[in-house]
């Protein structure tokens, strides 16, 4: 038997779940959450004096899963007007706040200054938004810019904040300095995403800090702040194609490193790139690796066929409308119960009837039939949010609590959700049934 059998989540058994909550269902676990920020705090609060913990909201937005991470302690890090509004509607203080992002809208951006957040300019017209915010309210406004910079990693995020290397930060920090509104207070950076070359970081906190030391220099700026970002890769595994061969990131050689790993080697970094007695607070802003194995996704088989490669292939249920990053990895898939038979190279794609739609292309598998379940982890980190609406109703999302107990986090839509937003004009209510043409 080559394919692993996962009868429970959290505890909870799967055929419980999908006859209270339907098919396909996310799962997520409240023990796991918690245990994962509880482990990624201890492994940097241990090695450096000052961590504050930034809950990446893009990567999973939904209010229970921000929730616990604020009550572990983590505040909001935001890039869009509607992560703001859903951060502030959940109760979250602006202080508690940082804004990053290319695309601060001026109101959004307003909001943050006067609500005292940390706003990391991403652009030079922001940098106008914000001497014309100062002058509005006739004060002098403390923040941070977003710098990118090589650290090995292919291919470099070079599309946020300003180059490094090339002069645009430098460049960038003097327009700051010129204004005499604003001050810059922190320095911030995010070099990529399941990033699994840990000496990147390394160089990133390095060239960070020398800049920001460089800044303190000419400008008599103080560094109170390194927002070093997020990046460090979860327990899966990124498709073949998508290798880089320059090794650091979307390779799966090696093994993905632990959280005491990436902690040793960015606190290291730093103790040993400040100034004696400095301490800047760090920034991190974690969102894949607190919340991929959280999240699991249960989906049933539709349909079987042959298809003409002689293959079985099967439609589930669960397309990539609900697992969008399934185009990126290959998930772990389990079934919900031991099936005899003959193992054989099968494919599974979704219902959403175009040729993209395929959940895994080859995998090991006996012979499936309607009704049979699988449960495909670990979906936790931006399925949730980068899934999208195209024929289907996206399902219902249950939280498992610490004790057990199921809850639901997300309704399932229907239609009055898909048509909301629409209006039909009254001169094209159909008040006769269509006569065919013949
Ligand atoms: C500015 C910023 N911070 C943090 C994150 C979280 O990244 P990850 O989920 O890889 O930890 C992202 C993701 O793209 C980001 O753009």
């Amino acid at each position: 038997m080559d394919y692993t059998i996962k009868t429970k989540i959290a505890g909870v058994n799967v055929e419980d779940l999908v006859t209270k909550f339907g098919s396909p269902l996310f799962v997520y676990s409240e023990a796991t959450l918690r245990k994962q920020f509880r482990s990624f705090k201890n492994a940097f609060t241990t090695r450096y004096p000052k961590v504050t913990f930034g809950w990446s909201y893009k990567t999973n937005y939904l209010k229970a899963i921000c929730a616990i991470f604020h009550q572990e302690g983590a505040i909001a890090e935001l890039v869009s007007k509607m992560e703001y509004e859903k951060a502030k509607n959940l109760g979250i203080p602006g202080e508690d706040i940082i804004l990053n992002g290319p695309h601060k809208p001026y109101d959004t951006l307003l909001e943050a200054i006067k609500d005292e957040g940390t706003v990391n300019i991403d652009h030079f017209e922001e940098i106008q938004d914000l001497e014309k915010i100062a002058s509005i309210l006739d004060k002098t406004l403390t923040v941070g810019i977003r710098i990118n910079l090589d650290t090995g990693i292919e291919p470099c995020w070079s599309r946020f904040g300003f180059n490094l290397e090339s002069g645009e930060a430098m460049e960038a920090v003097q327009h700051i300095a010129k204004s005499n509104r604003l001050r810059l207070n922190g320095l911030h950076s995010h070099i990529g995403t399941f990033i699994t070359n840990k000496e990147a970081y390394d160089q990133q906190v390095e060239k960070m800090v020398k800049f920001g030391y460089e800044i303190e220099d000419h400008f008599g700026w103080q560094m109170e702040y390194i927002d070093i970002g997020g990046g460090f890769a979860s327990n899966n595994k990124i498709k073949e194609i998508y290798h880089v061969s320059k090794g650091a990131i979307h390779s799966n050689e090696g093994r993905v490193p632990s959280i005491d790993d990436y902690a040793e080697t960015i606190c290291n970094a730093l103790l040993k790139s400040l100034r004696p007695n400095h301490r800047p607070k760090l920034i991190i802003e974690s969102g894949r690796l607190l919340v991929d194995e959280a999240g699991t996704l249960i989906t049933t088989v539709c349909g079987t066929k042959r298809l003409p490669d002689g293959n079985p292939g099967y439609v589930i249920d669960a397309g990539i409308n609900l697992l969008f990053l399934g185009l990126w990895f290959d998930f772990n898939i389990a079934l919900a119960q031991a099936i005899p038979g003959q193992c054989e190279n099968s494919q599974l794609y979704g219902p959403l009837c175009t040729n993209i739609d395929v959940i895994a292309e080859a995998i090991s598998l006996p012979p499936l039939s309607r009704g049979d379940r699988l449960v495909i982890s670990n979906i936790g980190a931006y399925n949730n949010s980068f899934w999208f609406q195209f024929i289907e109703y996206r399902p219902n999302i249950v939280l498992i609590t610490e004790r057990g107990d199921v809850e639901l986090i997300r309704a399932a839509e229907d239609l009055s959700d898909i048509e909301r937003r629409e209006y039909l004009p009254s001169r094209l209510e159909l008040i006769q049934p269509i006569k065919p043409v013949h």
